[in-house]
């Protein structure tokens, strides 16, 4: 990864939506993250709604501490312009301008903090793109439909490239009928993938070439030594916060029904066959991982790597490792869902059917980007598969 920003003809453009909310522990992940942008060697970001979560100064503090621009056209504070934010930014490359700057829908604006306004987009556009001159002109949007998304592509008649801030995936397609090559394009693939496109000056006017993607080492120690120690000190501290947080009391939240979590010990009994093939695959080693990394307390990570782990709670769901030992690892009813009733009486209680969606809850695109059901399912169907 680069970081001797300005130095050659790159220029690194973040989609936003980098915030949830998970009080303390998200803060302090903004600062973890700003310093792994800065590493990078980004020169813009394009806000999103989930930015502002912490209350409008926290984002514009990060950025100026680190001196990224943070471009939002038609956003606006109480007081006018947000303090830390720009309406766009205008960088050098090769000698071009580069007009970079990133919209928000109108519809968005309920969900930001109160008092933040979103202004008309195009208005902000054509303000802008008249008032700055450029030799290039990049727009990431958020929150738009699909129809209105075209509509600027067509309106704006000097954009180069247009980046769907809120949308995973990558790079897709180009706009043909234009007479200029407008690529629209997808954010990254939950940061796991960057993509990019050439810009070549030819004659009086851009060409681009590509985008073409790549994909990120899932260990960035190889790549960065300073992101990697900061993520390395956050996960510590993240893992010690959990640790330290009071553990919820067994069962103290759930909903009381019929049904229960039981946990593997008890299919055994009847299907011991299965229990010794499942016991052998790594959905039965899952949350050895997480002890490793000391995130076992996470609520970031558990829900995949436990049984029971999602909503909603009912008798015997995973609630900590200390309480529900029982629920660790992808176990049967992980799939099967809670077999409490099957147990009891087997035959007048069969489980839910298998399904995809099943699957999907824990392989996302995020955590398993090249999850495939029809060829991963015959690792897990013990009709199939003795693993
Ligand atoms: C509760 C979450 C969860 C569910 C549901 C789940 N998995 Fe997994 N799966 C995981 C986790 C976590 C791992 C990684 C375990 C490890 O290696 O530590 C994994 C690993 C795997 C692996 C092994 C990957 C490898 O590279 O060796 C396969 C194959 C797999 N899952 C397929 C499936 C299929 C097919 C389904 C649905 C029928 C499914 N999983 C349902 C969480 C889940
Ligand atoms: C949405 C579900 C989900 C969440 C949340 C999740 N994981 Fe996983 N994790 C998976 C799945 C599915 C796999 C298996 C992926 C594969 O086979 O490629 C996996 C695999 C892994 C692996 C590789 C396992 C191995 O044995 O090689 C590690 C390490 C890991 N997860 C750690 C974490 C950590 C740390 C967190 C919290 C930051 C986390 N996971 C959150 C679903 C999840
Ligand atoms: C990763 C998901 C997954 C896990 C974990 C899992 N199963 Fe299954 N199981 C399946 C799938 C897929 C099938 C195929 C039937 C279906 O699609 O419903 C299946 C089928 C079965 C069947 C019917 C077998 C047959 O021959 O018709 C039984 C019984 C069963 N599982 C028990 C278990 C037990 C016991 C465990 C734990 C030791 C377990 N399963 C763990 C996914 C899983
Ligand atoms: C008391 C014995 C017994 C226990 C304990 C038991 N099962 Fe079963 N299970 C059965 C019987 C009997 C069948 C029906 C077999 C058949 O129809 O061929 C069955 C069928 C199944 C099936 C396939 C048909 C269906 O109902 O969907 C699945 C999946 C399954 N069991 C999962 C589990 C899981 C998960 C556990 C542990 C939580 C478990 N079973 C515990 C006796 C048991």
């Amino acid at each position: 990864m680069r970081r001797d920003t300005g130095k050659d003809n790159t220029l690194v453009l973040n989609c936003g939506n980098l915030f949830f909310r998970e009080g303390e522990v998200e803060e302090r992940k903004g600062t973890v993250i700003f310093q792994a942008l800065a590493a990078m060697g980004t020169d813009v970001i394009a806000p999103g709604r989930y930015d502002l979560v912490f209350g409008i100064d926290f984002l514009g503090k990060l950025a100026t501490a680190h001196g990224i621009a943070l471009a939002a056209a038609n956003l606006r504070g109480p007081g006018g312009p947000l303090p830390g934010f720009t309406s766009h930014a205008l960088i050098t490359r090769g000698g071009k301008r580069i007009l970079i700057t990133g919209i928000m829908a109108p519809r968005l604006e309920n969900l930001l903090p109160p008092g933040c306004r979103l202004a008309d987009p195009e208005a902000e556009i054509t303000t802008i793109r008249q008032q700055v001159p450029h030799d290039c002109f990049i727009l990431v949007v958020h929150g738009m439909e699909d129809a209105e998304i075209d509509h600027l592509g067509r309106q704006i008649v000097d954009l180069d490239l247009l980046v769907i801030g809120d949308r995973p995936g990558i790079f897709n397609r180009h706009i043909g009928e234009l007479p200029r090559p407008l690529v629209i394009g997808n954010n990254s693939r939950g940061g796991q993938q960057v993509a990019w496109l050439d810009l070549a000056v030819n004659g009086g006017g851009m060409t681009t070439s590509g985008p073409r993607t790549m994909r990120l080492a899932a260990n960035p120690k190889r790549e960065d030594g300073i992101v990697a120690a900061a993520v390395a000190d956050y996960e510590h501290w993240r893992g010690e916060f959990f640790r330290q947080q009071p553990q919820p009391e067994e069962q103290r939240q759930e909903i009381a029904t019929l049904n229960a979590y039981l946990g593997a010990g008890w299919c055994s009994r009847c299907h011991a066959e299965i229990n010794a093939g499942w016991s052998t695959t790594a959905h039965a080693r899952a949350f050895a991982v997480l002890r490793q990394m000391k995130r076992e307390h996470d609520p970031e990570c558990v829900a995949c790597h436990v049984t029971g782990g999602f909503p909603p709670p009912i008798t015997g769901s995973f609630q900590s490792p200390e309480t529900s030992p029982r629920m660790l690892n992808v176990q049967c009813e992980a799939c099967h869902g809670p077999a409490g009733r099957h147990v009891m009486n087997p035959d007048n209680n069969p489980l839910e059917p298998v399904t995809e969606n099943t699957c999907r809850r824990c392989h996302t695109p995020a955590t398993d980007p090249t999850f495939d059901f029809a060829a991963d399912r015959g690792l897990v169907d013990h009709r199939r598969s003795t693993r």
